[in-house]
């Protein structure tokens, strides 16, 4: 949260007070840092670099789904990014914002037809196929059109993420991929389609994962795997290992990108020089969290104080459907003061106005607060606004963008009459 600090006793985006971006754009407000975006992409960057990996060599499709505003899609487009996208919706997105589809890998476990012919039409890198009908759709699909698609299979290695059950995907119990049992047999069939080019192997294990070695163990069954695909004559391309690395929310010590890529890149390295004389095979990586998270706070104004017998509310202007996660996963978020070191704090929970109980933002926060004062939400660029919802006909924050002194309006606050233009009354 580096690019997120007190400069005269209040809090910064870069260079911009977040007084001053609240009285310009209202609240509740997303505000990202620019300079947070390219640093953390960077860490991802510099590690293929440094491992001599250009383009062919090491791949980061980053996650849309974590954060998927065109201005945030744009900057890292331009950085080099590829995409990981999840429906038709992304990749419109992605092609909106100026990104490259031939760097566009399509995961999840659920694809339409449209969308399997809209990727195809933008000629994708690849699909990241998670069962034996969606491969079987997907010939169909291709065929119709004339085309092949490439695909790679997403397994599941069976690996416990030690990450929260609802954001942990590697086990047997989850939807997702097929068995790592199955894989094999899964591979067979797909490559004896007409219409489908087999070119990877995929993987993900779940999402905020504080250590590496969890994605280790997936990545060696991975390794294994290709290895027994080759000896059946099925030549892989490309190997993907997911996202999920995690970030500091509050006193979590998550792995370094940096580190972690290194360990995956010796261990890829050493088992290419082992088995196949060397020669390359592209790594992927789909981040998401760990390159948006720590871009990002939401920045809400307290509307109320209600000071009770056994509990003490802020009640402020952002909502569950801004920011969804603690109502979700009881997560915990940062809650700053924007202006800092006010005397007489006391202990709050800060909820929002929306009209369920389990609309809370945070609980038992010591916080020196009035009524009108901002606060700010730490580490909400991920899964905060994508997650958003028009619950109690709330329109969604705007979004704004910090470039050193410089703040853009990157989404305009939704009106509500916005949000029912598509309804209509039967007379
Ligand atoms: N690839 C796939 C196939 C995924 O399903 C995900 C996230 C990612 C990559 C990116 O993972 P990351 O690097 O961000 O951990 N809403 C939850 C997180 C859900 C994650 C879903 N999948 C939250 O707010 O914590």
């Amino acid at each position: 949260m580096s690019h997120f600090s007190y400069r005269n006793g209040v809090l910064h985006a870069e260079q911009v007070s977040l007084q001053a971006l609240a009285a310009q754009f209202g609240t509740p407000l997303y505000v990202y840092s620019k300079a947070a975006l390219v640093e953390n992409f960077s860490a991802y960057a510099d590690a293929c670099r440094k491992a001599g990996r250009g383009d062919e060599g090491a791949l980061v499709c980053y996650s849309v789904k974590s954060n998927s505003n065109l201005a945030v899609l744009n900057l890292l487009g331009q950085l080099g990014s590829g995409f990981d996208i999840v429906s038709g919706g992304e990749l419109l997105r992605v092609v909106a914002a100026g990104g490259d589809a031939r760097k566009v890998i399509f995961s999840g476990v659920g694809k339409g037809r449209d969308e399997m012919k809209l990727a195809l039409e933008h000629d994708i890198l690849c699909f990241n196929v998670e069962s034996i009908p969606e491969v079987a759709r997907l010939n169909e699909v291709a065929g119709e059109m004339g085309k092949r698609a490439r695909i790679s299979l997403r397994v599941n290695p069976n690996v416990d993420a030690k990450t929260h059950p609802y954001i942990s995907t590697g086990l047997k119990e989850n939807k997702f991929g097929v068995a790592y049992e199955d894989a094999l047999n899964c591979y067979r069939t797909a490559a004896a389609l007409p219409n489908i080019e087999v070119v990877g192997i995929d993987c993900h294990i779940g999402s905020q994962l504080l250590d590496d070695s969890p994605l280790l163990e997936a990545l060696d069954k991975v390794i294994d795997m290709v290895d027994a695909l080759e000896a059946e004559g099925i030549h892989i391309h490309h190997l993907d290992i997911g996202g999920g690395i995690g970030i500091r929310y509050d006193d979590e010590q998550p792995v370094a990108v940096g580190d972690y890529l290194a360990r995956v890149f010796a261990r890829v390295d050493a088992w290419r020089k082992q088995k196949y004389g060397g020669r390359q095979i592209q790594v992927m990586f789909e981040p998401g969290r760990s390159i948006v998270g720590n871009a990002g706070v939401l920045l809400t104004e307290v509307q109320y104080l209600k000071h009770g017998e056994s509990k003490n509310f802020a009640v402020v202007d952002a909502a569950m459907n801004d920011l969804m996660r603690p109502a979700m996963y009881e997560a915990w978020h940062g809650v700053k003061a924007v202006k800092e070191d006010a005397a007489g704090a006391q202990v709050y929970d800060v909820v929002g106005p929306v009209c369920e109980s389990g609309d809370w933002l945070a609980r038992g926060r010591e916080l020196a607060i009035e009524q009108g004062d901002l606060l700010a939400f730490a580490s909400a660029g991920a899964y905060g606004m994508t997650m958003a919802s028009n619950y109690n006909t709330r329109g969604r924050a705007a979004e704004v963008l910090v470039d050193g002194v410089r703040a853009h309006l990157i989404r305009k606050r939704e009106n509500p009459s916005d949000l029912f233009a598509l309804e209509s009354i039967v007379s």
